[in-house]
């Protein structure tokens, strides 16, 4: 039986892609590094410092593991002075609807995030009250495509993966949820999320409703 939830943030609470990109797109443009929409889509769920080695990667560069710390870092603090401007607006269409639904039905409810800069979101979202277990970047030190976030989620919830539904936007963020024995439910397109168990293209349309008529063997 289903008794929780476990969140992505990034993407799936609020479209903070976007911020992620310009960011590494300032970064980049300083460097000299080649940048676009594409590459930031490959660092949706993936830690800090692989999405610099995956930016290197494809500009054919590498560098000392001090300078990528220092840059990552330069990165980090363009990333979260936007932050500044996020209000409980901020939220993407529909997750503060789903968020409330399972509070009102009683679900035990985690979040299962690789960035270190979680609980900064949720405060100026005002969404830490949604959640029972906060499980961030700080959290675990393999990132997804490991399970060990969701794991960590669940343990701390007293829940098995398989009571779980994990949801998730990056391709890595279901790989990890597969490989820990959850649910999954993705949120975008079918290219990326097409190894979800539930697929929706937006949160509006993952409501309660929805879950529970696929997912009806487990409620
Ligand atoms: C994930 C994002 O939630 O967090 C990634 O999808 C990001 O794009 C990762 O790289 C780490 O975030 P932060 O805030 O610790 O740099
Ligand atoms: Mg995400």
């Amino acid at each position: 039986m289903i008794k929780g939830f476990i969140f992505d943030l990034d993407g799936v609470i609020t479209d903070t892609a976007e911020s992620h990109y310009k960011a590494w797109k300032k970064l980049s443009d300083d460097m000299g590094w080649d940048f676009d929409h594409e590459v930031n889509d490959k660092l949706r769920g993936i830690s800090r410092m692989d999405s610099i080695q995956v930016i290197l990667d494809h500009n054919n560069t590498s560098l000392d593991a001090e300078t990528l710390a220092k840059l990552a870092t330069k990165k980090n603090d363009i990333y979260v002075a936007s932050l500044e401007t996020m209000t409980p607006d901020d939220y993407l269409p529909g997750a503060k609807e789903l968020l409330t639904h399972l509070r009102t039905e009683g679900f035990s409810v985690a979040l299962g995030s690789a960035s270190k800069n979680a609980i900064k979101v949720l405060e100026q979202l005002n969404a830490s009250g949604y959640f029972d277990v906060i499980g961030d970047g700080n959290s675990v030190s393999k990132s997804k495509p490991e399970p060990d976030i969701f794991l960590y989620g669940a343990e701390k919830l007293n829940l098995q993966p398989e009571e779980c539904i994990v949801f998730e936007d990056a391709e890595s963020g279901i790989d990890a949820a597969k490989a820990g024995g959850f649910h999954s439910v993705g949120i975008g397109p079918k290219e990326r999320l097409g190894h979800a168990d539930l697929r929706f293209d937006t949160m509006a349309e993952a409501t309660l409703f929805e879950i529970k008529s696929y997912f009806k063997d487990l409620f």
